[in-house]
């Protein structure tokens, strides 16, 4: 496939893996990058420059592919300033390939001084946005490309709600820098109809939980599978950070505390991520935040990333070769 992306990362297909909190480790990210999509490097489960950068190298010799670092700007994470430096350091070093900048725009951080220090260093830098003003913003400001994330998506989709099938399309009208549309992409279907609506490239996370090197607990695979388009739920309104989750007890406690008005304090152990190894490694899916998005209606089987990838791109071939028939 050639599309704006595969052409500016030299990768064999337009799927990206998103940032994944506990999850988007080596293993994963260097097994998404063999199988041809761009797999995903999470920064924030390391503590500092050492362990990042060893775990930089450690996806080096598991792969000789392209891959992409995630940062999340976001001070609520408990993440300090000191870390992040850390962070862009060590790409700006190491040479990263590209980074998905989330939260915060990393233009504005700090004067600018890490964009500037990692756009000199050669690295590509794409923004994640749930709305047009903030992918135009991003384009204006020297960004690389944008990710439009609809109000699908698992994780944090922006407060104004706006779904990846008007997000995109907006998106590719406004900005002259490749678009990666993420929220509910899932499968071939969903790379097709990216890029009917004008997308260079999709970005999948819930999907790459259900493959077999996310390497998670047998029940996570089957809660996955089991679990339905609509059992995911809204909530953080109340606290100024939307989120996306499974519906759970915790869950279902945070939205009745948002309720009757109950504030961060009440919220915040419900959420935080005390739960995280037990729900991943240990499968106790009934408490916890499990930020997954609305594609996990469309999860049926847990596949390699190979399998899943070019299941995905024939597909998507298949269906469009049998649309463009309809026009004959
Ligand atoms: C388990 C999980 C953890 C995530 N952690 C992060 C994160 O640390 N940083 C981030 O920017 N996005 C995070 N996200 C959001 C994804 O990168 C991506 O934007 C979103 O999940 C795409 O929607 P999808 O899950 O429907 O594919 C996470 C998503 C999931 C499913």
């Amino acid at each position: 496939m050639k599309t704006k992306l595969t052409e500016m990362l030299g990768i064999k297909y337009p799927i990206v893996c998103g940032g994944m909190m506990r999850l988007a480790y080596p293993p994963l990210c260097a097994a998404i990058s063999n199988a041809g999509g761009l797999g995903n490097l999470t920064a924030a489960m390391y503590k500092d420059k050492k362990d990042f950068t060893a775990a930089i190298r450690q996806v080096r010799e598991l792969t000789d592919k392209p891959f992409m670092v995630n940062v999340t700007l976001l001070p609520s994470i408990g993440i300090d300033n000191k870390q992040y430096h850390a962070y862009f350091e060590a790409c700006a070093e190491e040479k990263i390939t590209v980074m998905e900048i989330a939260g915060a725009p990393l233009n504005r951080f700090e004067d600018g001084v890490w964009f500037k220090l990692l756009k000199d260093a050669g690295v590509k830098i794409f923004h994640k946005v749930g709305s047009v003003r903030h992918g135009k913003h991003a384009a204006k400001a020297g960004y690389d490309g944008v990710i439009a994330a609809g109000v699908e998506e698992g994780g944090h989709p922006l407060n104004e709600n706006v779904a990846t099938t008007v997000l995109t399309p907006r998106m590719a009208e406004e900005v002259d820098v490749p678009v990666i549309t993420a929220g509910g992409m899932v499968n071939g279907r969903s790379l097709a109809a990216a890029l009917c609506l004008g997308a260079d490239g999709i970005l999948m996370a819930t999907r790459f939980v259900a493959t077999k090197e996310c390497q998670v607990h047998e029940k996570v695979y089957q809660e996955l599978i089991n679990r339905q388009e609509n059992d995911t739920v809204l909530y953080g309104n109340s606290i100024g950070l939307q989120g996306r989750a499974l519906m759970n007890e915790s869950i279902a406690k945070v939205l009745e505390i948002e309720a009757r008005g109950g504030g961060l304090e009440e919220i915040l152990p419900h959420i935080s991520g005390i739960y995280g190894d037990d729900i991943w490694r240990e499968g106790k899916m009934d408490t916890g935040l499990i930020p997954v998005g609305q594609s996990i209606g469309l999860i049926h089987e847990v596949l390699t990333c190979k399998e899943l990838l070019d299941g995905m791109v024939a597909e998507a071939k298949e269906i469009m070769t049998r649309n463009c028939a309809l026009f004959d």
